[in-house]
């Protein structure tokens, strides 16, 4: 197992790029199941969540192609199972996102029921509910969900909580459906419109997507088409806040700046003067202490909950005192006794972190428990005095292409080497 190195008290300066969405390439290969002919996907990162994602639709019969350029050609015409495992949903939950392509095109699925994760219980019964209104017999037997439906109907669906994973599952379910289905209270997110953009591609007739209602036209078939993912927004805030939290300057390129107007905002609050291009970002904290900031988590296009780590991890040594509220996933403060480890001042009280900034924290060996978490984890190494130690590597590699590249590239003193063998 890998862990990451990181000698900490660089202020990182320079620029770096951003890939492609990890939540919109997996729908969109997911979704690429649903037509009669080979897709061609473009600006696919490197990651391991894609490389799970290709094994999965593999081992369904569908034929996948790489080309050096990051294109995968996906053709499901060979489709002869119709199962996602525990073994591959057991490390990457999206693959629920199955469920939906799989019984609207081929009437069918198993898909083993995701437990518990590190951030919370994260149910999924809002996507077995929407499945069930357009007329699926859906049950769960043995840890597996089965669902089969000979024919999909189109129904008026209201999510009770905003689902970004739930709105794209049946959004995908619906499309083939007979007649008309109305999602309200959708997920409005950029890889919702982003999948929604794919799937009209593909000849489907989605309207209202980035609103709360989506109407979903049904057809009879699709065809297969070409799309380029849109760029991680999630990726392009963390190389920001890494270049706030070091006190440095930092541009990322080859991004979408008005998927972070939130996250912007946040971080003009900490005191960074920030200019947008039409793909660039560019923030410049000139060397000063960022102030600390509030934030609330809410769904989009409210603060992103996977920024919240790396704005927990920014205020530890900000100047002040700030107050992070989770509203999205009950357990996902895993990241604040790691960073306490690093003489962080944290304490938290239900969804609730209050954060007094200190002045300097110090190296440790520290584990990663999550993606987002260890993103925070890591920011946080680039500011201890000394070296820190993120084991369990493997929840940054699902989410960042070459993090430890790209944050060597901005100046880091940073590397990936193997873990030491005793366990803390
Ligand atoms: C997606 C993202 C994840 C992000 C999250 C919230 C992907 C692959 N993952 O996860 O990175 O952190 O959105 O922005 O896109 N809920 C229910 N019942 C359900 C479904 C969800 O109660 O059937 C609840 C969850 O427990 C949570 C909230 O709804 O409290 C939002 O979760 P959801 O948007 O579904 O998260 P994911 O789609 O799993």
């Amino acid at each position: 197992m890998d862990c990451i190195q990181i000698t900490g008290g660089v202020p990182l300066d320079g620029e770096v790029w951003i890939s492609g969405a990890k939540n919109a390439v997996l729908p969109i290969m997911v979704a690429s199941l649903l037509c009669d002919g080979p897709s061609y996907i473009s600006n696919v990162p490197h990651l391991q969540d894609v490389t799970t994602t290709m094994e999965l639709l593999g081992r369904m019969g569908a034929s996948l192609a790489m080309d050096d350029g990051m294109r995968i050609e996906i053709d499901p015409r060979g489709m002869h199972q119709f199962e996602a495992p525990y073994d591959l949903v057991k490390t990457m939950r999206a693959s629920i996102l199955v469920l939906g392509p799989l019984v609207a095109r081929y009437g069918r699925a198993v898909v083993s029921l995701p437990g518990g994760c590190a951030i919370g219980s994260r149910p999924v019964d809002l996507h077995l509910r929407g499945l069930q209104a357009l007329g699926a017999e859906v049950s769960v037997v043995n840890g597996n969900i089965e669902a089969s439906a000979k024919q999909l109907k189109g129904a008026n669906i209201i999510f009770d909580t905003v689902t970004v994973t739930g709105t794209e599952n049946i959004m995908m379910a619906a499309v083939l459906a007979q007649g008309t289905s109305v999602i309200e209270n959708a997920a409005q997110e950029p890889e919702v419109v982003d999948l929604a953009k794919f799937l009209n591609a593909m000849g489907a007739k989605i309207s209202g997507a980035g609103s709360n209602t989506l109407t979903i036209e049904g057809v009879e078939n699709l065809h297969g088409t070409e799309y380029s993912v849109l760029p991680d927004r999630i990726e392009t805030g963390t190389y920001l806040v890494a270049g706030a939290i070091t006190r440095g300057h930092v541009r990322v390129t080859r991004t979408r700046p008005r998927d972070l107007d939130s996250v912007i905002e946040k971080l003009r609050e900490t005191g960074a003067v920030i200019e947008v291009g039409e793909d660039w970002i560019d923030l410049d904290m000139k060397g000063r202490r960022p102030l600390a900031v509030d934030i609330t988590t809410a769904p989009y296009p409210g603060f992103a909950t996977d920024m919240q780590a790396q704005f927990t991890a920014l205020n530890t040594v900000a100047e002040g005192t700030a107050i992070i509220t989770e509203t999205v996933f009950e357990n996902r403060f895993m990241h604040v006794q790691e960073l306490q480890r690093l003489g962080a001042n944290i304490r938290v009280k239900g969804n609730t972190a209050i954060i007094r900034g200190v002045d300097e924290l110090n190296g440790a060996p520290i584990m990663a428990t999550d993606l987002r978490a260890s993103a925070g984890l890591v920011l946080a190494g680039l500011v201890a005095n000394g070296t820190t130690t993120v084991d369990r590597v493997y929840h940054i590699d699902r989410g960042y292409e070459i993090i430890e590249e790209k944050l060597g590239q901005l100046g880091a003193r940073i590397r990936r080497v193997a873990s030491p063998r005793k366990t803390r």
